[in-house]
């Protein structure tokens, strides 16, 4: 079967098994568009998929990252994001909140196209892990039996369901996080998250070490935004499948606007700024407005390059 006509919950498992995967942050349908485009100077590869963030598609609509977003402006921005991607979606489903919700969640994302889908288990009220000093967890029977709600709505080929483990962020031991991982993968998750905002990789990758030792396949992926001096290809040599480069396109964005705001009112005017923030032409280009406009007037003149006569 051609990867064109595979179900997206598919695609994902097989890309996921097959090579490291470089998931970049997106948040609204231009920063969409740049990174399916973006490529290595070097190497010629792009980003192999995209991620949903909660916290920059929070943080784009000017409100913290505390689930306070409901679920239907969260898949209009899915759905805007899902209609600019040719790269798999994974979208972070946070707590996913009531049972109904997640399910309702899980089948919207399975419609929409998106390949997978994130849930962590916290629970009380969300805090981001970046933050939270100690995150409060659920009891691991109670996030297994969310897990189970999940894939008993969609299947693994159609919506990869991903336990997000959050052990590190509550001093737990690796040994423990295991456990709770081999329930959840137990309960059907076909993926693991493992977060950590250690400064190096020693959790995550002593986490992969010892949950692969168990002989656990499933695709493992993280989250590199504490302990970023270690690369992609650093993490997939000691057992991820996946890194996730969470925020960086907002938080590029953010500097820059700030920047330009500031030198605006500092030179009353914008010639400082002219060349070194992006043509106008170029964003015509991006989002495909010259192209259009090219198209129109073809069809405007005719096949034949001349005006159609109104009764022809
Ligand atoms: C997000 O990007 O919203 C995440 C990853 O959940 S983190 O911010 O590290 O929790
Ligand atoms: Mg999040």
């Amino acid at each position: 079967m051609t990867t064109e006509h595979m179900k997206p919950g598919q695609k994902l498992v097989d890309l996921l098994r097959s090579r490291g995967m470089r998931f970049i942050e997106v948040h609204s349908g231009l920063s969409t568009l740049i990174a399916c485009r973006a490529r290595s100077l070097r190497t010629g590869r792009g980003f192999d998929g995209l991620w949903v963030s909660s916290l920059t598609c929070s943080a784009s609509v000017g409100v913290p990252d505390l689930e306070m977003i409901g679920i239907d402006r969260r898949l209009d921005t899915i759905q805007q994001i899902a209609a600019m991607a040719d790269l798999p979606i994974l979208v972070d489903g946070d707590t996913g909140g009531s049972l109904s919700s997640l399910r309702y969640l899980c089948t919207t994302l399975r419609r929409a196209g998106v390949g997978g889908v994130v849930f962590e288990e916290k629970t009380g009220e969300k805090r981001n892990s970046l933050d939270a000093p100690d995150q409060k967890l659920a009891p691991p029977e109670e996030f297994a039996a969310r897990i189970r709600a999940a894939v008993d709505m969609v299947s693994a080929d159609e919506l990869m369901v991903f336990a997000r483990l959050e052990g590190y962020n509550a001093s737990l031991a690796t040994r423990e996080i295991v456990e709770r991982a081999a329930l959840y993968v137990e309960a059907g998750a076909s993926g693991i998250f493992i977060h950590s905002k250690s400064k190096q990789s020693d959790q995550v990758l002593d986490f992969a070490r010892t949950f692969r030792a168990l002989g656990y396949k499933v695709p493992i992926i993280c989250v590199p935004t504490t302990f970023y001096a270690t690369t992609a290809s650093q993490l997939f040599e000691g057992g991820l499948s996946g890194v996730i480069y969470a925020n960086q396109q907002l938080r590029a964005a953010a500097a820059a606007m700030t920047e330009t705001c500031g030198a605006i009112l500092e030179n009353d005017g914008v010639f400082e700024l002219e060349n070194t923030i992006m043509p106008t032409k170029q964003i015509f280009d991006l989002v495909g407005y010259t192209l259009e406009i090219s198209r129109v007037e073809k069809l405007a003149r005719g096949a034949d390059g001349l005006a159609p006569s109104l009764n022809s």
